[in-house]
């Protein structure tokens, strides 16, 4: 490894929506403390609304390797994905490689790199749902026991770590897109124009997110998802992502898509903030769409039967109902805010950043 940790070159691999927002506050910190950052992009994502204009709008560095992988299943996605890392791995020859969160990109940039024994770093590292149907179960596991840095942003996370045996190289660091959320709630305020253009009353409507695959991929339980969504007392804003619309079409479920439900295209990360902050409650499967609801204060009514974001229910700003259409009702009709909890700025990003320059540059 180099001594000197102002010419170390690391590259983060991302490929999907939320790993192109917890990119840029460490992409910022990386380079603004001199190192060097290769960004690759392994194409998971591809619709210019789940990608490029996440890209343009919140001004990330042009990736320097598009690997164009696209979508498939999970062995052919993974596959391709890992052989083409590996090339570039093997090219460049980082001192440390940074993958985020629990994707199928994730997966690949993690077994990439350890076989190469290339340093790897796990943002989001310890997060466990305890439930391995979800692909993103099997992906965080895997990547946090290859991982030598692993930033939990949680102290559950560090509980759940230590429970598999793993204690070294974890940092307690808080939750990066904390940091996200923050400095981009500020400038979406006055840039996004989204409750003016759907005509939006604050606090009169619900903000909906679906597109886990146990909800999306399963007839019975996007049916009562949708039937639900569709009769509730407010208007339900419904960022469609792609997984969702084409599954909507393929079971023939588009005729519910009425009622309370106004259907959108999935919107820019500025305007996902200013519905969020603006929704009575919102209705998700999302991991990040909890986190922002509960650091914004916006009750939240999730569509699975566990989360990974414990503390959002702990608090009571969470409630977890699966996919059963009276329970998402009920929730929805009995909206409670949660206790008063007083979010700590951790500066992610610069901590990690720091911790990241010790190791590099050989003092811990
Ligand atoms: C992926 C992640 C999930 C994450 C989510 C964030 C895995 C296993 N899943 O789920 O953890 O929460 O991203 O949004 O890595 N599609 C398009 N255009 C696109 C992208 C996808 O049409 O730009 C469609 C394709 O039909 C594709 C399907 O969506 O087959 C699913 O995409 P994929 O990236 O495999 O998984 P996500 O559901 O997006
Ligand atoms: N998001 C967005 N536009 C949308 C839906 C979500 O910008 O139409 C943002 C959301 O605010 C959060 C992130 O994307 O920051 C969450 O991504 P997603 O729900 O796709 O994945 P998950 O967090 O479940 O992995």
């Amino acid at each position: 490894m180099k001594k000197n940790n102002k010419s170390a070159k690391i590259i983060s691999i991302v490929g999907a929506r939320p790993q192109f927002i917890k990119l840029v506050p460490l992409s910022k910190e990386l380079r603004k403390n001199g190192f060097k950052e290769i960004i690759v992009h392994t194409g998971q994502h591809y619709d210019d609304n789940m990608s490029e204009l996440f890209f343009k709008e919140l001004e990330i560095p042009e990736p320097d390797y598009n690997l164009g992988i696209g979508s498939g299943s999970h062995g052919e996605q993974t596959g391709k994905m890992l052989i083409a890392i590996e090339d570039i791995l093997l090219k460049e020859n980082p001192d440390l490689v940074i993958i985020y969160g629990d994707t199928n990109s994730t997966l690949a940039g993690a077994l990439a790199s350890s076989k190469l024994h290339i340093p790897l770093a796990h943002i989001e590292a310890g997060l466990r749902s305890f439930n391995k149907n979800m692909p993103e179960e099997i992906n965080r596991i895997v990547a946090d026991h290859l991982s030598d840095l692993l930033f939990a942003p949680t102290e559950t996370a560090v509980e759940n770590l230590k429970r598999e045996g793993i204690e070294k190289g974890v940092y307690l660091v808080g939750d990066i897109m904390f940091d996200a959320l923050m400095h981009f709630s500020k400038i979406g305020e006055k840039k996004s124009k989204i409750i003016e253009i759907l005509n939006l009353k604050p606090k009169e409507y619900y903000l909906a997110t679906i597109h886990r695959a146990e909800n999306t991929d399963n007839y019975e339980r996007l049916k009562n998802i949708l039937e639900a969504l569709s009769n509730l007392d407010k208007p339900v804003v419904f960022p469609v992502h792609p997984r969702t619309r084409n599954k909507i079409l393929e079971y023939k479920l588009d005729s519910l898509l009425k009622g309370s439900l106004v259907t959108v295209e999935p919107v820019g990360y500025l305007d996902m903030i200013s519905l969020e902050k603006n929704a009575y409650a919102i209705l998700t499967d999302s991991g990040g769409v909890q986190k922002e609801a509960f650091w914004l204060k916006v009750p939240c009514i999730t569509l699975r039967a566990e989360t990974e974001w414990v503390e959002t229910v702990r608090y009571g700003w969470n409630r977890l109902v699966g996919a059963d259409k009276e329970k998402i009702l009920d929730a929805a009709l009995n909206i409670k805010p949660g206790e008063n909890v007083d979010f700590m700025n951790e500066y992610a990003a610069g901590k990690i950043c720091e911790r990241v320059g010790e190791i590099l540059g050989g003092s811990k």
